[in-house]
């Protein structure tokens, strides 16, 4: 292994919004590159865009050999690893085709266009409703806490009928399930917890199918889905409708208090918010370390042999400021020609919620920042603090003040 590297990954000294420096190095001198992952494995670091997206789009990679794809920087939690392999049957995010697209078949239809139409008034409502408890409980507040949180938190759960005095703490349990330096005697509780609410929510559902997420699959799919497989798919969705809205949410709202003439820009101008929104899902990239994935066959990749069996990492936050497809790519540009990055992945797993993640940040950002014309910072920029060891990046709490 001496030939290998350690990850790179986004450290306390650098640019929080920024991967880790080392990434430009690599794309420019060694874009496929040896390093070690979870105290041992070594794997292959893609750190270019377009061989980024070959790999995610190229069915010879497998999805369902690498469960989780978590990857863990620091040696020493193997056994952690191994843990996450146990896999949840209908967690579709980590099967390949047929069973892949069965299992995504049955939700793809409920982030459609026209349901998205018919969400819009009601998440317009929850996102009032939270800037309303914030402007009540603040300033200052955590902004985490108050808002980027509660709302995708709020639309998910109505989305998969969880009864507001269901008692289920989805989003603890998450934080300890997708932080790689949980211990195994918090994560293997909070899994099983997770699991078990979902258990709960399938079974009531099963009985009398509700007008929900849950329920319509029982109606249309009955016969032909497992009650495991319906814990799977409602957790896959309750997992990652919150967490990834929830921190681009939190960290995209600090990028714009550190760009403010960027700000105003989508504060003030309606029809830059799409563009906006697609640019600090980009700059941001909070997919930490990227996707993983097992070649199921010897594949070259722009020159470099990868052969059956081995793993690679898509590191998404580097493809994403390749210079080669992002002129200046380190600048957060709103007016920047919008160019599709690997944000929300490729490939048939692309994501299935993007429609939804969109109309949550495209309603969020502009209604927070009208309402708080003056919003700033309550504590120092260097005060913050990140989330370098969750599967998704973020900020841990964002204090506000107006
Ligand atoms: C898949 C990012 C919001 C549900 C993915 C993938 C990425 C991603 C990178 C691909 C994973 C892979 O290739 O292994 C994001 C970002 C979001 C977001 C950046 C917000 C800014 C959402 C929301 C939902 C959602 C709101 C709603 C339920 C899913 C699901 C998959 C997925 C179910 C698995 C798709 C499949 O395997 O076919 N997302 N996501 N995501 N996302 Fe999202």
């Amino acid at each position: 292994q001496s030939d290998t590297l350690p990850l790179p990954y986004r450290r306390d000294a650098d640019c929080p919004f920024d991967p880790d420096p080392e990434m430009s190095r690599l794309r420019a001198h060694e874009p496929i590159s040896r390093i070690t992952i979870n105290g041992g494995d070594v794997v292959w670091l893609v750190t270019r865009f377009d061989d980024g997206r070959d790999i995610l789009g190229d069915r010879r990679f497998s999805s369902e050999l690498t469960p989780l794809g978590i990857v863990l920087p620091e040696p020493g939690n193997r056994t952690l690893a191994e843990e996450l392999q146990d896999q949840q049957p209908g967690t579709f995010i980590e099967s390949d085709p047929p069973e892949h697209t069965r299992l995504r078949q049955m939700v793809a239809g409920e982030f459609s266009a026209q349901r998205m139409t018919q969400l819009r008034p009601r998440i317009e409502a929850i996102v009032e409703h939270h800037l309303d408890a914030m402007a009540a409980a603040g300033p200052p507040v955590d902004l985490v806490k108050e808002f980027a949180l509660p709302v995708p938190s709020t639309v998910i759960c109505e989305m998969l009928g969880v009864p507001k005095d269901f008692d289920f703490d989805f989003a603890g349990y998450t934080r300890i399930m997708t932080d790689v330096m949980s211990s195994l005697e918090t994560l293997i509780p909070a899994r099983n917890a997770l699991r078990a609410g979902m258990r709960e929510l399938v079974e009531h559902n099963r009985k009398q199918p509700g007008d929900n997420v849950l329920g319509r699959i029982i109606q249309e799919h009955g016969a032909s889905v497992t009650d495991q497989e319906l814990v799977g798919i409602g957790n896959l969705l309750l997992v990652a409708g919150h967490e990834t809205t929830a921190n681009m949410l939190g960290i995209g709202t600090l990028a714009l208090l550190r760009h403010p003439e960027q700000l105003a820009l989508l504060r003030d101008d309606p029809h830059v918010v799409e563009r906006a929104v697609d640019e600090l899902v980009r700059y941001v990239s909070i997919p930490n370390h990227g996707e993983i994935r097992t070649a199921t066959a010897d594949v070259t990749v722009n020159g470099t042999l990868i052969r059956d069996g081995e793993q690679v990492l898509v590191a998404i936050p580097s493809a994403n400021r390749d210079e080669s497809r992002f002129p200046d790519p380190d600048r957060l540009d709103f007016t920047r020609e919008p160019r599709t990055h690997l944000a929300y992945g490729h490939g048939v797993h692309y994501c299935v919620g993007v429609s939804l993640a969109r109309l949550e940040m495209h309603l969020a950002f502009p209604a927070l920042l009208r309402r708080f014309p003056e919003l700033r910072l309550a504590v120092p920029f260097e005060d913050v603090s990140y989330r370098r060891s969750n599967v998704t990046y973020g900020v841990h709490s964002l204090p506000v003040a107006w």
